[in-house]
């Protein structure tokens, strides 16, 4: 066994965790359901939640026959509820084609509905003691450490490295204790911020500690080059509505309601276009919003116009009464823009 499987399932044996509702059993299905639980969510809130989903659904046939709405109704407040569809999906599986019996083997086990190689390699070690690799965001935070591992763990070149190093790793026996202590020391003294190393069983062959690198291990992932667009609308309000414009259906804010794009010589021209006597202009604070890919810096002229008509030849214009800024159809950097400007008009007023 290596040096760090041995300190592990030692540590595990004496200060791990032992009595978590899903440890001591071998079923299958029970182990399945809180890893699927644990997932995304912390050990405190599933508990009661798997307790009152097995009083429920005590077998996978039962969780098979109930109408997926039951299933939401007992996963509610646990979120990501495309965890519950594919529970239900996968109960269906086990129990047409595999006699309601989970497969043994890993790979078998990651090709259901909802299990990722991970959750697979957790539930075969657990129910069957087969030696298998887990390798979720904290065991990937555990082995960068202690091996001093370079590298976002997600990126395409450290991922399969650590991969690697994890199967490396595992020990010929003893493969349910060592699982369940990766797991603890990730959870209870491996944390992401201020690690307890005094007490950690890895702490004189941890690289991290060695080196004063805990906080820099992991490597945090890579901060996305985003760039900037700048662009200037126009706010043509008489204090009691808003110009507004809805944008063409493909694209960014699609079908959406923005305040029209232009400077000072496209609001002279707005304004004849739609009736209004231009009073006059002032740019309000500047706004950052941030997309996936790029930033835009707005800036806002605020056009105060006497309305002259009621109405805007333009198709895609109207005017948006104060009452309806709270809910119409805007994106939020233009709702804000809206509330302030129309405000700052009618203070001016
Ligand atoms: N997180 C994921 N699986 C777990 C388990 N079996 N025990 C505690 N925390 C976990």
């Amino acid at each position: 066994m290596s040096d760090f499987s041995a300190r592990l399932v030692a540590w595990q044996r004496r200060h791990g965790r032992h009595d978590l509702p899903w440890q001591r059993t071998r079923d299958p299905y029970r182990i399945w359901l809180s890893e699927i639980m644990l997932q995304q969510t912390q050990v405190a809130t599933v508990i009661p939640y798997y307790q009152r989903f097995l009083d429920r659904f005590p077998t996978i046939e039962a969780l098979a026959g109930a109408p997926v709405e039951t299933v939401l109704e007992l996963w509610a407040g646990l979120g990501y509820y495309a965890r519950a569809r594919n529970l239900h999906r996968c109960a269906q599986i086990l129990a047409s084609q595999h006699g309601g019996r989970f497969p043994a083997d890993p790979v078998a086990i990651a090709e259901l509905p909802g299990i990722g190689f991970s959750t697979a390699a957790a539930i075969a070690a657990f129910a069957f003691g087969t030696r298998a690799a887990i390798l979720d965001g904290n065991v990937k935070r555990v082995l960068a450490r202690c091996f001093g591992i370079e590298g976002f763990p997600g990126a395409a070149r450290t991922e399969p490295q650590m991969r690697e190093l994890a199967e490396s790793l595992l020990p010929e026996e003893s493969i349910e204790a060592y699982t369940q202590g990766l797991m603890d020391l990730g959870a209870t003294l491996c944390v992401r911020s201020k690690p307890l190393c005094t007490a950690c069983p890895m702490y004189d062959v941890c690289v991290a500690r060695r080196d004063g690198r805990q906080s820099e291990l992991p490597v945090a992932r890579p901060k996305k080059v985003l760039l900037e667009r700048e662009t200037t609308v126009l706010l043509l309000t008489d204090g009691e509505r808003v110009l507004v414009e809805r944008r063409p259906a493909a694209g960014i804010w699609g079908g959406l309601l923005v305040l029209p794009e232009g400077g000072v010589a496209e609001a002279r021209a707005f304004a004849s276009r739609v009736g209004c006597r231009l009073l006059d202009m002032r740019p309000l604070s500047p706004l950052k919003h941030t997309f996936s890919h790029f930033r835009l810096n707005i800036t806002t002229l605020l056009c105060r116009v006497e309305r002259l008509q009621s109405m805007v030849a333009e198709a895609d214009w109207q005017w948006l009464a104060r009452e309806e800024i709270e809910t119409a159809a805007l994106p939020t950097p233009m709702r804000q823009l809206l509330r302030v400007g129309v405000k700052t008009s009618y203070d001016l007023s």
